[in-house]
């Protein structure tokens, strides 16, 4: 090797030497920076739940009843009918925590129609209680869970239409008779796992 080349070589190697330690350094600051922050990922989540709940709700169970040709009702199974919405949110939800990443949802309410659908714990009821004063605020935390870290948030479910409020209010077996358009009804809670992964 010419010593010109020797000089080309080791400017080579200096620059690769101080070039090296410097993309080390960025990869580890964008790793740490690196994710969606579970707030934002529970965002989409609802975004998309709440997107199939409004379709199934305006152009199947509402259209298919205005031409007679299906009614949805509670007991859809044994009637040949249509699931009736939160129905709908229940079944894929068992479908999704099937899938692998164990993402669950479901409603909750203080004044359920099923009792089955009451606050679980009090992260859950302390939501319910902060929804009715603030309903744009989404109540979330992360909580031990046996396997590990989970991630829940609870959104508020407004009674959007009359049709929210008549059949809760006249239901047989719901405790409140007096919603109104616009109440929160009750929660939407969504949670999933956290992983270092
Ligand atoms: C045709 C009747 C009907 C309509 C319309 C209806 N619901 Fe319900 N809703 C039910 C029944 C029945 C349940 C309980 C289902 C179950 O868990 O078995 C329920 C459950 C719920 C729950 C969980 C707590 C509970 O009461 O058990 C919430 C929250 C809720 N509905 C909100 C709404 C909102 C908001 C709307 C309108 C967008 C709506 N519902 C429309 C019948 C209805």
């Amino acid at each position: 090797m010419t010593s010109k080349a020797m000089t080309w070589v080791a400017v080579i190697v200096t620059i690769t030497a101080l070039a090296v330690p410097n993309l080390f350094a960025i990869d580890t600051k964008s790793s740490a920076r690196e994710g969606i922050p579970p707030r934002t990922v529970a965002d989409y989540l609802r975004a998309v739940i709440m997107a199939h709940r409004h379709f199934y709700t305006t152009y199947i169970v509402n259209r298919l009843q205005q031409e007679r040709i299906v009614d949805a009702v509670e007991n859809w199974q044994t009637t040949h009918s249509l699931p009736l919405p939160v129905q709908l949110l229940q079944e894929t939800s068992e479908i999704a925590e099937l899938t692998g990443p164990n993402v669950r949802y479901h409603l909750i309410s203080q004044w359920p129609i099923n009792k089955a659908n009451v606050p679980a714990n009090e992260f859950e009821r302390m939501a319910l209680k902060e929804l009715q004063v603030y309903p744009n605020r989404p109540y979330s935390s992360t909580i031990r869970s046996g396997e590990g870290q989970l991630f829940e948030a609870v959104y508020a479910d407004l009674a959007v239409t009359t049709a929210c409020v008549q059949c809760h209010n006249s239901h047989p077996s719901s405790p409140k008779s007096d919603f109104k358009v616009g109440d929160v009804m009750g929660g939407l809670v969504i949670s999933f796992p956290l992983s270092d992964r």
